[in-house]
């Protein structure tokens, strides 16, 4: 039905006009307390053989909603509705800002991917964390918060751009993601490099406590998959050196491999992040070398082209605690959460492992990879 329905009405519509439908009736159905009941109590993941914990947080499901679509922490009891365990929300800058212009997101149907480059459009940390702090929640859902450069701030500034961002927003956040891995702010990967990541990441760690004394909020930081295989460990050692809780891996990426010669040549040349099905293998090799650099010393959290429920099982015998996605949902519709949860609980019976921590990196593990 949602095939049908994406065909005859979101396809013919401009990507990101269909975002913004999609999203209004997810908002809308959540006001609505009879439909909002009865579509958390279809979609909810409730397989007591998927609860997990990751950084200290108990949940239903390792399962949840990668960042960029809730960009404005606008829809979070939606998308739980939906379905989705955590819900990461931004990425969130220091100061409000309008993105690039548009068209700036573009549907690639024949490879079942995306490419957008919508530079962090939102509406800044100090108006996100109003709107966190006055939220009443209707359902109980893990939020993430991701924070990321406000693009006027020159790079030399960044890091007090960030601080602010997680000095307002960390009180609200179960974690905190820095995020130094969108294509589409210019110089933000650079953080990736480690002399500019670990200064970050200690003042964001500061900011953090300093906000929220009496709670030491998760850190985590979201890599992206162009990250050369060095680089990748070094991250993975830095972040073990600073008592980091978790890493997010991946991105989207720049390259376009894995685009088959369907989707309009002059698509493919969009500048901006690629997501969706041509970067499930990378974003799977990432993880896979992070997980065989850092074990179970950091929680992993596999994202990158997971559509099914057997890619989500990949990632966690990968060594992912957790899974998320994003441009799947475009195109597989309001059940998709759910779908993912009742594979994984089907694989999970089906398995070795007792528990879905049993099976975090086992592939990894019984390759003789892991640390
Ligand atoms: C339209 C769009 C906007 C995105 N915005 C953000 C963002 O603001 N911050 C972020 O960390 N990731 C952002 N992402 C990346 C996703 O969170 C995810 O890492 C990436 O799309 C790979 O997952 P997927 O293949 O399931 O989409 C965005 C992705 C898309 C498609």
């Amino acid at each position: 039905m949602y095939e049908l329905f994406f065909r005859l009405i979101f396809r013919r519509m401009d990507p990101e006009a269909a975002h913004h439908l999609a999203f209004r009736w997810i908002r809308l159905a959540a006001r609505v307390p009879v439909l909002r009941t009865f579509l958390a109590a279809a979609l909810a993941p409730r397989h007591k053989e998927l609860r997990t914990e990751a950084f200290g947080l108990r949940m239903h499901g390792p399962f949840g909603l990668a960042a960029g679509f809730d960009k404005n922490a606008v829809a979070i009891d939606g998308m739980t509705m939906l379905g989705f365990d955590h819900v990461e929300i931004g990425t969130v800058t220091g100061e409000p800002q309008p993105g690039n212009p548009p068209k700036r997101l573009f549907r690639l149907v024949p490879d079942r991917a995306l490419i957008n480059r919508m530079g962090f459009n939102n509406d800044g940390s100090l108006a996100v964390a109003a709107r966190l702090a006055a939220r009443t929640p209707v359902f109980r859902a893990v939020v993430g918060v991701n924070i990321g450069k406000t693009k006027a701030v020159p790079e030399a500034e960044a890091v007090g751009d960030y601080v602010k961002s997680a000095e307002r927003l960390a009180p609200y956040a179960d974690y905190l993601v820095v995020n130094v891995s969108s294509p589409n702010t210019p110089g933000l990967r650079d953080l990736q490099a480690t002399e500019a990541l670990r200064p970050l990441l200690t003042a964001v760690r500061e900011a953090a406590d300093r906000s929220v004394p009496a709670r030491r909020v998760p850190l985590l930081v979201k890599i992206a998959p162009d990250l050369a295989d060095e680089d990748v460990d070094a991250v993975a050692d830095l972040a073990v050196e600073l008592g980091l809780d978790g890493i997010i891996a991946t991105n989207t990426t720049i390259a376009r491999d894995g685009l088959g010669l369907r989707s309009e040549a002059a698509l493919v040349q969009e500048t901006g992040g690629l997501s969706g099905a041509p970067l499930k293998a990378r974003s799977l090799a990432v993880l896979r070398r992070l997980y065989a650099r850092v074990g179970d010393r950091i929680t992993l959290v596999g994202v990158g082209g997971v559509e099914s429920a057997e890619d989500a099982w990949q990632r966690i015998l990968a060594g992912a605690t957790l899974v998320q996605g994003y441009s799947a949902f475009i195109y597989e519709g309001p059940f998709w959460g759910r779908a993912i949860h009742k594979g994984l609980a089907a694989r999970l019976r089906n398995s070795p492992y007792a528990t879905l921590a049993d099976a975090v990196g086992a592939d990894v593990k019984k390759a003789g990879e892991s640390v």
